[in-house]
């Protein structure tokens, strides 16, 4: 049993299967990180109830509720003082945080992107990267920096792209590929704390 794991806050908006796949390392008794607390800013989300089901304490926090993003922001820091945490990994988490926010984890905010960064930020990244014939795609875990999808890489995972792809079948085996590289990322900046 590894003693003083790394504390972990999951930030959500919706399925939660990379979320699974860090609830799943977890559960290592040899694995260097624990889940303090998920979030989401969306109720009753699929990634909520894997949360449950694993005992892992939840918060909803809908950025519906409030007027403005300092709020809604405020609001998030304020609940997480409650948990300790060392590290936060956005998970499919569709809100993009301020510079305001980010400042408060200087380096302790990560976040997975599904293309090959710095080729492809935003949405629609497999329909993009087949438009454009690309032969190899990807995944990417990256430090949160205020510019949307940038900032340090900490990892990537290639997959080749088939003949008959659709962007749906590389979506299904990009995704294979970002539940193994988020548990890797994180016991990396565990290990290398
Ligand atoms: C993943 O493809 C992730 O890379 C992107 O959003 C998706 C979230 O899926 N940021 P899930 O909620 O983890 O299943």
């Amino acid at each position: 049993m590894i003693e003083n794991k790394l504390n972990l806050a999951v930030f959500i908006s919706g399925r939660g299967s990379n979320l699974q796949s860090l609830i799943d390392a977890c559960q290592e008794d040899n694995y260097p990180a624990q889940i303090s607390v998920v979030l989401s800013n969306k109720p009753n989300v699929q990634g909520l109830e894997r949360a449950k089901k694993a005992g892992i304490p939840t918060l909803t926090i809908p950025h519906k509720d409030f007027e403005t993003k300092e709020a809604f922001e405020g609001t998030i820091l304020e609940a997480l003082k409650d948990y300790p945490i060392d590290l936060i990994c956005l998970a499919g988490f569709m809100r993009i945080l301020s510079p305001y926010f980010i400042g408060h984890w200087p380096d302790k905010i990560i976040n997975i992107h599904p293309s090959l960064l710095p080729d492809y930020k935003g949405l629609n990244t497999h329909e993009r990267a087949l438009a454009d014939g690309q032969k190899e795609v990807g995944c990417t875990i990256h430090h949160v920096v205020p510019e949307m999808d940038s900032g340090p890489i900490i990892m990537q995972k290639k997959v080749p792209v088939l003949d008959g792809d659709t962007p749906e079948t590389l979506a299904e085996r990009v995704l294979e590929q970002e539940h193994i590289a988020y548990p890797e990322a994180v016991r990396l900046l565990a290990e290398t704390r």
